[in-house]
């Protein structure tokens, strides 16, 4: 059954026969959409130190860079659609009786592709706070017009709501993916590198709670040697790959 990803009769019976799955996904994901990722060779990360971009010290000191950053990741993000492996896994969501994607990207592919109200762990880049008031609202201007751009009701600075180093997810949001986590059978993870927390925590959460963890990534990670199942390679490829082989085993005409 499983043979064309090579995946073992025993653990591609498991990921037929659940009914309550999930998914955590990573840059990894949109990295096939031209979005780049933060880790590795060509990643955000790589000539920058994360504090001064994405945490409040480094907004504050900056703001102006740090929305010169955020404009120019808008502008690439509103230029690109999502992929074969965004689409795959929003119809994943009509494969099993519960399905929740969480994700850690904030570029809201997941949804653009058809995903039902996915869990955004760390905020969204269409989104933006104000300062003073909290307040968000969404806000899809391409290049802003002002940088940093203000608060329509009370002129304070807006930033983008989006979870910066050094703060807490929100508690609500957290909750439903900790939730769907441990109720999961099948806990995918899918494009990320498993370093961040506390997203990284969630499929150890779900493994103790009775879960098989199918890894999905290029390269291997912190989580790889205790995953039950590790695909290595695109997940633009390998999901819609899996996604057929689940149809077809379970005698499905198609998802739509
Ligand atoms: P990373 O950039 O840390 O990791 C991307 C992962 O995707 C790596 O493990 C790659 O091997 C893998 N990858 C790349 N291309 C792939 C492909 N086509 N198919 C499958 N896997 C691929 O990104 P995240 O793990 O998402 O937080 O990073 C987590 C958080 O750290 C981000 O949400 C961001 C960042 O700092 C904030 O900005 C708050």
């Amino acid at each position: 059954m499983g043979d064309i990803l090579n995946i073992p009769d025993k653990l591609f019976e498991k990921i037929v026969d659940a009914e309550r799955a999930a998914v955590l996904t990573g840059a990894g994901v949109s990295a096939e959409s031209g979005v780049p990722t933060f880790r590795g060779e060509n990643g955000l990360w790589r000539n920058r130190r994360p504090e001064e971009l994405a945490s409040m010290e480094g907004f504050l000191d900056d703001p102006r860079l740090v929305w010169d950053w955020y404009d120019w990741r808008r502008s690439v993000i509103s230029q690109i659609q999502p992929n074969p492996g965004h689409y795959a896994l929003a119809e994943f969501d009509c494969v099993y009786d519960q399905f929740t994607l969480i994700t850690q990207n904030v570029d809201g592919l997941h949804a653009l592709a058809g995903a039902r109200d996915p869990v955004e762990l760390h905020g969204n880049i269409w989104h933006v706070r104000c300062l003073k008031e909290g307040t968000v609202r969404e806000n899809r201007e391409v290049p802003l017009s002002r940088i940093p751009p203000l608060c329509p009701d009370c002129n304070s600075m807006l930033r983008p709501n989006i979870v910066w180093f050094g703060e807490e997810l929100d508690t609500d949001i957290l909750k439903r993916a900790g939730l769907a986590a441990k109720e999961s059978e099948v806990f995918f993870v899918v494009g990320t590198s498993s370093v961040v927390q506390p997203a990284a925590s969630l499929a150890g959460l779900a493994q103790r709670n009775g879960a098989i963890v199918v890894e999905i990534n290029l390269d291997r990670t912190p989580i790889t040697e205790s995953a039950d199942l590790f695909l290595q390679g695109k997940s633009g490829e390998i999901l819609p790959a899996l996604l057929r082989m689940i149809v077809q085993a379970r005698g499905y005409d198609d998802c739509g």
